[in-house]
């Protein structure tokens, strides 16, 4: 799989050569390109950003940068792009959407900065590429640059051969495997800390019950953190 990332802070991006991603990067699994959109700038201060038309705070960046940096990224791709806009404004990024982006040969992620990018960028991807605005939640970030590297981080533990053992990903929360419940908790030696023991049934060897506790912790759980996720 092949990510570029366009923002105008590419030292964002250090993290993603640590740990998971990191590893992937090194086992030729994935390969990441970060591009500083100041580099298709053409003025002396290398601009990317202007006031609103219509008036109104912030400032919005300029679609002649955005423009030149996806041509020159479609012109080095070797397949169809799919394109991610990180916003506020962006459908929910779930795990159903990692798990359909890490099926994906070439992702790009577009960060935009203040009020967002123009209008017209954005219809040009969604005209040209498979284009995805996406939101990591219901908050505001200053810009894309982490909800990117969320995204990434979350997409690229999907990819095959990235996780050693495929199977955590099946228990994990939100995974289908879990019936999309929240996991649940878990427990390691020793078997008593500071006062508190691990439950007695994970040490029963009984795989069964202990199937059963876990998915009782984990429905106890969704019910009390996150109701709206239980469909009966
Ligand atoms: N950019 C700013 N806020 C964001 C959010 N919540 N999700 C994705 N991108 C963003």
């Amino acid at each position: 799989m092949k990510i570029d990332i366009i923002s105008i802070f590419p030292d964002y991006f250090a993290p993603l050569s640590l740990s998971l991603v990191g590893k992937a990067i090194a086992k030729g699994i994935i390969d990441v390109d970060v591009h500083d959109l100041r580099t298709w700038t053409h003025d002396r201060h290398h601009t990317t950003d202007d006031t609103p038309y219509g008036g109104g705070a912030g400032m919005v960046m300029k679609p002649e940068p955005w423009g030149e940096a996806l041509d020159h990224v479609e012109a080095t791709a070797d397949g169809p792009l799919t394109v991610i806009i990180p916003t506020p404004a962006g459908r929910p990024f779930t795990q159903a959407t990692a798990y359909e982006l890490a099926a994906k040969s070439q992702l790009v992620f577009a960060c935009g900065r203040y009020e967002g990018i123009d209008q017209r960028v954005i219809d040009h991807c969604h005209d040209r590429y498979e284009t995805l605005e996406l939101s990591l939640g219901d908050y505001v970030l200053n810009g894309g640059e982490v909800a990117t590297l969320a995204m990434v981080e979350a997409i690229v533990r999907l990819v095959p051969g990235v996780i050693g053992n495929p199977r955590s990903l099946l228990e994990e929360s939100h995974s289908d495997g879990q019936d999309a419940l929240l996991e649940y908790p878990n427990y390691t030696k020793p078997p008593l800390w500071r006062g508190r023991s691990v439950p007695e049934i994970l040490l029963s060897g009984n795989h069964a019950a202990i199937a059963a506790w876990r998915r009782e912790q984990a429905t106890a759980r969704t019910r009390a953190r996150r109701p709206e996720l239980l469909t009966d």
